[in-house]
C-alpha cells in the first residue's frame, strides 16, 4: 500500500491560469481563468478532498478497509473516489437526482458505492435530505468515517494554503479581484483568508446563484450543479467578501455557451457564474486583472447545461437564448490572451 501522505501530496497539483481578453460594452476586460479542470480528478475539489481526508487521517489513521462517507453533488465524490482506493479505503457517496449522469457513472466505475437520495429537502435542493441520510448511515454503521465537507474547517484551510497562493503568484501584482463560486463556501473562504493576509488590496467577490441560500439569497429552484446550497455557508461571514453576487442560472449558461463558441473551451456552470459576475462589475477596463475560478470543466455537463434538449425540458431554453442574444448585442466576445 502506498504511503498515505504521499498519495495526498500527489493528488493536489498546481493548475494553470489562462488569460482571456473579453470585449464587453465597448471596453476590454482582461481576466484570468483559474482552470481547476486540470486538477487530478478534474475539479477544485481535489484540494478539498485532500484537506478533509488528511484531517481524518490525523485524528485516527485511515487504515485499509475504512469506509469513508460523504454527501456530495459530484466533484468532491470524484476526488474521494480516486484517492481512497489508493490507500485501501472504500468510498460511500451520498448523491442526489441532480448529480450529473456522467458523474454517477464515473463514481461507480471508480468503485465507489452510491446512495441516491430522491427526496427534495423543500428548500430547492437535496442537501438537507443528503445530510440526514449520511447521519443515519453513520449511526447504523459506527465504523464509518464522515469527512463532513459542510462543517470541517480543514476544507477551507486547504484552499488558503494552495488555491489562494497559486492565484496570487500566477496573477502577480496586477491582480485586482477574485471571483469564486460558493456551495459549502470552503473554496471561497480559504481563498479569501489568504487574500486578506497576502493581498488585502484585492477585491474578494463571492458568487452564488439565484435560488441558493449559501450567501444571502432565499432558497428556491436551482439548476446548476456544484454551486449554491439550501442553507447558509458555515464558512463565510459578510466580512469575508467585498461583494456577494447572485447570478441567474440562464445567464450563467449563456456565458458558458459563449465561452465555448469563442474559445472552444467548455467550463462547468459555476464557472459561467463567476464570469457572468465579472461582466456585471466591469463596463470598462479598471486597469487590473480579475481572476475567475473555473471550478471544473464542461465535459460532464454536455447532457445538461450545454444541451438544448435539457434546457427545453427545464423550461429555460428561451431564457438562455435570450441571454446569449442580449450579451452578444452588448458586444460580448472572448479571445485567448498570453498565458501566465
Ligand atoms: C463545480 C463546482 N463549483 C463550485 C463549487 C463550490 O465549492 P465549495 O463547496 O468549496 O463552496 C463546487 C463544489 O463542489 C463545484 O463542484
Amino acid at each position: 500500500m502506498r504511503d498515505v501522505e504521499q498519495v495526498f501530496r500527489d493528488a493536489v497539483r498546481d493548475t494553470p491560469l489562462r488569460r482571456v481578453r473579453c470585449r464587453y460594452r465597448g471596453g476590454t476586460v482582461p481576466f484570468g481563468l483559474k482552470m481547476e479542470a486540470h486538477g487530478s480528478s478534474g475539479s477544485v475539489k481535489d484540494r478539498t478532498a485532500v484537506g478533509l481526508l488528511r484531517q481524518l487521517h490525523q485524528e485516527r489513521p485511515l487504515v485499509p478497509g475504512t469506509v469513508v462517507v460523504e454527501s456530495t453533488s459530484g466533484n468532491l465524490g470524484l476526488a474521494m473516489a480516486r484517492i481512497l482506493p489508493e490507500i485501501g479505503c472504500e468510498f460511500l457517496a451520498v448523491v442526489d437526482l441532480k448529480t450529473p449522469g456522467p458523474t454517477m457513472r464515473a463514481l461507480r466505475d471508480m468503485g465507489a458505492r452510491l446512495v441516491v437520495v430522491d427526496e427534495p429537502d423543500g428548500r430547492g435542493g437535496y442537501l438537507l435530505s443528503r445530510l440526514e441520510t449520511v447521519r443515519r448511515l453513520c449511526a447504523e454503521n459506527p465504523g464509518y468515517r464522515w469527512t463532513n465537507q459542510y462543517e470541517n474547517p480543514a476544507g477551507p484551510r486547504m484552499h488558503s494554503r494552495t488555491t489562494g497562493p497559486e492565484i496570487v503568484a500566477q496573477a502577480g501584482p496586477e491582480l485586482s479581484a477574485v471571483y469564486a463560486p460558493v456551495s459549502t463556501g470552503g473554496t471561497f473562504a480559504g481563498i479569501s483568508a489568504h487574500l486578506r493576509d497576502a493581498r488585502p488590496d484585492v477585491a474578494r467577490v463571492a458568487v452564488d446563484v439565484t435560488g441558493s441560500a449559501a450567501l444571502y439569497g432565499d432558497p428556491g429552484q436551482r439548476r446548476i450543479p456544484g454551486i449554491g446550497a439550501s442553507r447558509p455557508s458555515l464558512f463565510i461571514t459578510p466580512g469575508d467578501y467585498d461583494r456577494a453576487v447572485l447570478v441567474e442560472d440562464a445567464e450563467a449558461m449563456a456565458v458558458c455557451r459563449i465561452l465555448h463558441e469563442d474559445l472552444g473551451l467548455a467550463v462547468g456552470g459555476s464557472s459561467g457564474c463567476t464570469v457572468r459576475a465579472l461582466l456585471a462589475d466591469h463596463e470598462g477596463p479598471d486597469g487590473g486583472l480579475s481572476v475567475c475560478l473555473a471550478a471544473d470543466g464542461g465535459e460532464k455537463y454536455r447532457e445538461t447545461i450545454y444541451s438544448d434538449e435539457w434546457t427545453v425540458a427545464q423550461g429555460i431554453h428561451e431564457d438562455v437564448l435570450r441571454a446569449v442574444k442580449q450579451l452578444r448585442y452588448e458586444g460580448l466576445s472572448f479571445t485567448w490572451a498570453r498565458s501566465a
